[in-house]
């Protein structure tokens, strides 16, 4: 069967012999125009003058658009109608697109932008937590805060308190490929639109919605993207909504692309916060009740910032069991780029602070911190039987407000509302009982595989002779919840169809963006019928073929279409199945579809042949499909519910060196067990980990982001934001994939693979911390904040030494 193979990935030929198209490569008519922004050079600040007459004058210059050529500017926010397109009197961050430059080639476009002369009445820029939280500058009206227990009274009670504050910085995407969008308009005004974005159906909507179409008078493809990390799913709206416009007013076709420096100055990242936390435990080292404060800095325009901050609440236990927990989750309102979907959705953020915490604890009682790690462990595997029930007993729906319904940065009211600690069964902090926990013995098997305690001894050892270079090593584990939180998203369509010679056209929902999902829903087709993958024709995501789509997100592509595509399969399957075995007098159920054959009462047919009798019979060799997952229910107002399916999980080791005269480090080492269920595909799920721990690690240790006290991203190009090199890989680098089957019904009994091993990045960031601490007596805990550059550990190396 071909589902299971590692297959590389479909496109990778056209990839490495530069022939995979993307937007930008895609030939337009000769009369095509090309956009460029001109950006605000203000965080926050009135317009009082805009002098556009150079740019009109530049050479190329067809037209430029600022807000006075528009009686209703087009929104470009996927959730609360606050990102104008172009700004109306006012200015919010330093590079908002203020007037819109179309000329007749790309170069023309940007020379012209820089022409423009803005005059701002400047205002006073919010730009930090600190300036945001004094000034009660927000999202919502006030913080959001779930319970379980009585973490107060808990902590009270508690024989130490371990307590600190951490900053974790954010991230920028780095696709390779930057934002773009083209717009070919069509006859009676209809528009199509090709657009780098993981959500074609939010384009969709957003161009009609400017334009004052129906949707279906808006047609979007995406053949791929060069990457898109959660930067693609809001982010490029303006783009496309740029072009769209441009192609309705001037009848002509429009592209836009960012330049790099623009790329970085105008969008979005993953969000920093400052995470403050209040541990109450025992001498062991168990956590007997936790307090969490998250402040996450939003930026200027709301996004999808509730829902990334709600991911972070949902994982602020990881791995670990907390009977009497409280989260407080500010979402912060600043001058500076909107903040949005970045891989792990806000998950990372709330992980890598429950880790913090049990880096903490060890540190503060004194003992080796994966053993306070596994002590605070869920319990394995429990059996609970009708657990869903319970929960929807408990739950009572509330209404959600005004509701952008194809995206997930749906807001609704805010409250504040305890419940009880968990009884016999374990659940998480929004009261999920932990069904699948394979935590104890993924992570032993991590422990043997990467010989954990022998190297950890060895280091200390090695340690104890090496003045000036000290190595550091952590274990941490991952568990992710997989479904998106909105759960109406969750769901996805394919249709697919079988042509007369046998070959098959595959259609679906998701969006291919580097990570295999396109392979991975033909191997599941494929696998239904029992052809080879290559029989499968993958096609471009266009909405005209699969509408209403989500977002390629929230790692549910390959759950979600796979189901959809499956379903679609099965049903072309059962109407040939049952037209052969009509022949055969047989039954329909007796009917195989292995190798390329068809086999029916003793005989073996070829798979094109059986088609073709099937063409000829007048049987429909079409299918739809759809797919609804099931079991999942939330409400996140009171933060209780199922949001999720299931857990995916992980454990990495990290070894490090680091210079205590400098700061400068290493990963010397990485070793990774990775739970994908039974994989769709070990090659491209291991790209995935691979790809993942690497940025994930990136964040925590080079990747930093500046901005300067005007608001202004000091850190706009790869000339001065570090991303991890291929130098930077570790020597050892070993993955394994844990195998065992999804104890749901997943597609093939496998688990998401996204966005999970991001997280297993964290483990860097603590053995960073661990070499930290290995040079100081054990007094000083290190606290290091994140990303922990070569700068910050030699902060923390001072700090630890007392100096
Ligand atoms: N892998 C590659 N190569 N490029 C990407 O842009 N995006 C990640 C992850 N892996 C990404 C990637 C993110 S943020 C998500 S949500 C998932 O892929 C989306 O795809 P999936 O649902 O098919 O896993
Ligand atoms: Mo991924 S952040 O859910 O696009």
């Amino acid at each position: 069967m071909t589902m299971g193979k590692p297959l590389p990935h479909d496109a990778a030929p056209l990839h490495v012999t530069g022939q995979a198209r993307y937007v930008d490569d895609l030939p337009l008519p000769g009369n095509a125009l090309h956009l460029a922004f001109g950006l605000s050079t203000v965080a926050h600040g009135e317009i009082t003058g805009l002098d556009l007459s150079a740019v009109r004058a530049a050479p190329g210059v067809v037209a430029v658009l600022s807000a006075e050529d528009f009686a209703e500017m087009p929104d470009c926010s996927p959730s609360a109608h606050d990102e104008p397109l172009l700004a109306v009197g006012k200015v919010h961050y330093v590079g908002q697109p203020v007037f819109l430059v179309v000329a007749d080639s790309h170069l023309a476009a940007r020379k012209a932008a820089r022409l423009g002369k803005v005059t701002y009445r400047e205002l006073p820029a919010l730009l930090t937590v600190d300036d945001a939280l004094a000034a009660g500058s927000r999202f919502e009206q006030g913080p959001v805060v779930w319970q379980k227990g009585d973490a107060a009274g808990a902590i009270a009670a508690a024989p130490r308190i371990v307590e600190g504050s951490f900053e974790v910085g954010g991230q920028e995407h780095f696709y390779l490929e930057g934002q773009v969008a083209a717009v070919i308009p069509q006859e009676g005004g209809d528009m199509v639109v090709h657009s780098s974005t993981q959500h074609p159906t939010e384009v969709q909507h957003k161009v009609a919605h400017a334009l004052h179409l129906p949707m279906s008078a808006v047609r979007v493809e995406v053949r791929r993207m060069g990457g898109g990390f959660g930067g693609k799913e809001s982010q490029g709206n303006a783009l496309a909504i740029a072009c769209a416009v441009v192609a309705h007013r001037l009848g002509r076709p429009a592209r836009m692309r960012y330049d790099r420096d623009d790329d970085m100055v105008i969008t979005g990242k993953r969000h920093d916060l400052r995470i403050l936390y209040r541990a109450g435990v025992d001498e062991e080292g168990r956590i007997l009740g936790l307090e969490f404060q998250h402040l996450f800095r939003c930026g200027w325009s709301q996004d999808l910032s509730l829902p990334v901050a709600d991911r972070a609440m949902l994982h602020a236990d990881n791995c670990y069991h907390l009977a009497h927990i409280r989260i407080e989750s500010h979402r912060l309102k600043t001058n500076t780029q909107s903040a949005t979907a970045f891989r792990g959705f806000g998950g990372p953020q709330g992980m890598v602070g429950i880790e913090r915490v049990l880096d903490h604890v060890a540190f503060a009682v004194g003992r080796e911190p994966l053993a306070v790690r596994k002590l605070n462990f869920y319990r394995a595997s429990q059996e609970v039987g009708a657990s869903g029930g319970d929960i929807s007993a408990r739950m009572k729906s509330q209404g959600s407000g005004e509701v952008d319904l194809t995206s997930r940065g749906a807001a609704a009211p805010v409250g504040s509302h305890a419940l009880p600690t968990d009884g016999p069964v374990q659940t998480t902090p929004f009261h999920m009982p932990v069904e699948d926990f394979i935590g104890h013995e993924l992570v032993a098997e991590l422990e043997r595989s990467s010989d954990y305690q022998a190297r950890k001894a060895a280091i200390a050892e090695w340690n104890a002779g090496s003045p000036v270079l000290k190595r550091g090593i952590a274990l941490t584990p991952v568990k992710f919840g997989i479904s998106f939180t909105l759960t109406w998203l969750n769901q996805a369509g394919a249709l697919v169809h079988v042509y007369q010679d046998g070959s098959i056209a595959l259609n679906h929902g998701g969006t291919e963006m580097g990570q295999g999902l396109f392979q991975k829903v033909a191997q599941v087709t494929a696998s239904v019928f029992g052809v080879d993958a290559s029989v499968v024709k993958i096609t471009a995501t266009d909405t005209g073929k699969v509408p209403n789509t989500s977002a390629t997100a929230a790692s549910s592509g390959a759950d979600l279409n796979g189901m959809a595509a499956k379903a679609a399969a099965e049903t072309i399957r059962a109407r040939l199945a049952e037209f052969i075995a009509d022949k055969h007098q047989a039954k329909a159920s007796a009917v195989r579809f292995v190798d390329g054959t068809v086999r029916v009462a003793g005989e073996v047919y070829g798979w094109a042949q059986v088609v073709a009798w099937a063409y000829q019979a007048r049987v429909s060799l079409s299918s739809t499909g759809f797919y609804a997952t099931p079991k999942i229910v939330w409400d996140r107002v009171r933060g209780v519910g199922r949001p999720f399916f299931y857990f995916a999980y992980g454990a990495a080791v990290t070894e490090v060196v680091i210079d205590r005269l400098t700061g400068e480090n290493r990963i010397l080492r990485a070793d990774i067990l990775h739970d994908t269920g039974t994989s769709l595909n070990p090659a491209l799920d291991i790209g995935q980990v691979e790809g993942a721990y690497v940025q994930g690690a990136g964040w925590l240790t080079t990747e930093e982001l500046v901005w300067d006290g005007k608001g202004r991203l000091a850190t706009h190009a790869p000339s001065t934001y570090k991303i991890p090199a291929c130098s930077d890989r570790p020597d050892v680098i070993n993955v394994a994939l844990w195998g065992k089957p999804n104890r749901e019904d997943a597609v093939g009994k496998s688990k998401a693979v996204g966005e999970p091993p991001l997280m297993l990045g964290i483990s860097a960031l603590m053995a960073l911390s661990d070499a930290v601490a290995a040079c100081g007596d054990g007094s000083v805990y290190p606290a290091l904040d994140a990303p922990a550059t070569a700068e910050r550990v030699l902060m923390a190396v001072r700090r630890v030494e007392g100096v």
